[in-house]
């Protein structure tokens, strides 16, 4: 059941826009909504007329939204790991954690699994208040790159389980043929391995992860009438062809705000299509949202939920 919807395209083509209107909407004909900003530029509570914060605040009736403070999910995420590692390695004297966390803060990776534990936490923590979730995004390079985490995460945790598991063995053989080995006084048993254990942990909330993006989210593409706008849709759908998420719909958003010549081709033709008029007078606040009619596109996405039209 596809209950949340992300919001994907090029720098202004509309992202925050468009899932706030849809937002707004669906909370309007009687959802419970979420609304969150995993952009760190944020400007999803100037766009609602709210001050928002890390956690769901309240808009309106049927509308809560936050917007993810992605510095404090960093400094999270390298905290959980440097407790895991402490206790997992507590042996391993000679790794001087606090000259690796300096480093690890800026490695590559980092900022795109701390999205990943706050998409989690609002899974785990927070949907069950909500029917829907809708996610504005950040900018496309760092949208796909945590799209494609758990997919790509999952082959290289696989790989290391195996090598744990031959540790292990190689362990045991030597456990049976010296007993007085020093090797005997460590872990020979997948279940007591706390690096097996830690390994299998890691899989499961990756496979959650995998099926939220799959499965459970309805992924929308914005496009503008223009080609740099096309272009860049066309390389998110490769993409995620590539990392098996289906893209559910194509938004054509500022319909009219230019006369420049622009095709869609036929990658995009088992897409649905969503048309939404460039508004001249301008978006300043709530109220002005209503004038993007999501109708359409709520019904394929409640649709898609199960749930019925709006
Ligand atoms: N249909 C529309 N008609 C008129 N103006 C629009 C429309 N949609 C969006 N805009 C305006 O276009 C600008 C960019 O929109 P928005 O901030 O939603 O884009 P974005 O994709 O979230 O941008 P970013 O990549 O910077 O996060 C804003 O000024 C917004 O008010
Ligand atoms: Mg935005």
């Amino acid at each position: 059941m596809r209950t949340n919807a992300f919001f994907l395209g090029k720098g202004g083509v509309g992202k925050t826009t468009l899932s706030a209107a849809f937002a707004l909407s669906l909370a309007r004909s009687g959802k419970r909504v979420l609304v969150a900003s995993l952009d760190p530029a944020h400007n999803l509570g100037d766009v609602l007329g709210a001050s928002l914060g890390g956690e769901p605040r309240q808009v309106e009736s049927g509308l809560s939204a936050l917007e993810v403070d992605l510095g404090a999910w960093v400094e999270r995420y390298l905290e959980e790991s440097r407790a895991e590692l402490a206790s997992t390695y507590s042996y391993n004297l000679s790794l001087n954690l606090d000259s690796f966390f300096k480093i690890m803060k800026y490695a590559p990776g980092t900022e795109e699994y701390a999205v990943l534990w706050a998409i989690e936490h609002i899974r785990r923590d927070l949907s069950g208040d909500f029917d829907i979730v809708v996610y504005d995004t950040p900018p496309t390079a760092l949208s796909l790159r945590f799209l494609a985490m758990p997919a790509i995460s999952k082959l290289w945790v696989s790989e290391l389980s195996k090598l744990r598991e031959r540790i292990l063995d190689r362990r045991q053989s030597i456990t049976r043929i010296n007993p007085a080995s020093p090797v005997a006084s460590g872990c020979v048993d997948k279940k007591d391995d706390k690096v097996y254990g830690k390994l299998s942990s890691i899989k499961t909330r990756l496979a959650g992860l995998s099926a939220l993006f799959s499965d459970e989210s309805y992924i929308a593409v914005i496009i503008n009438p223009d080609r740099l706008s096309v272009s860049e849709a066309f390389r998110i759908k490769d993409e995620l062809d590539r990392i098996d998420i289906p893209l559910s719909g194509l938004c054509l958003n500022k319909r009219g705000v230019s006369t420049a010549e622009w095709t869609l081709d036929r990658r995009f033709a088992e897409t649905p299509l969503f048309d939404f008029d460039f508004l001249p007078a301008g978006l300043h606040d709530r109220e002005d949202l209503r004038s993007i009619d999501t109708s359409r596109l709520a019904a394929d996405f409640l649709a898609a939920t199960g749930k019925g039209t709006p």
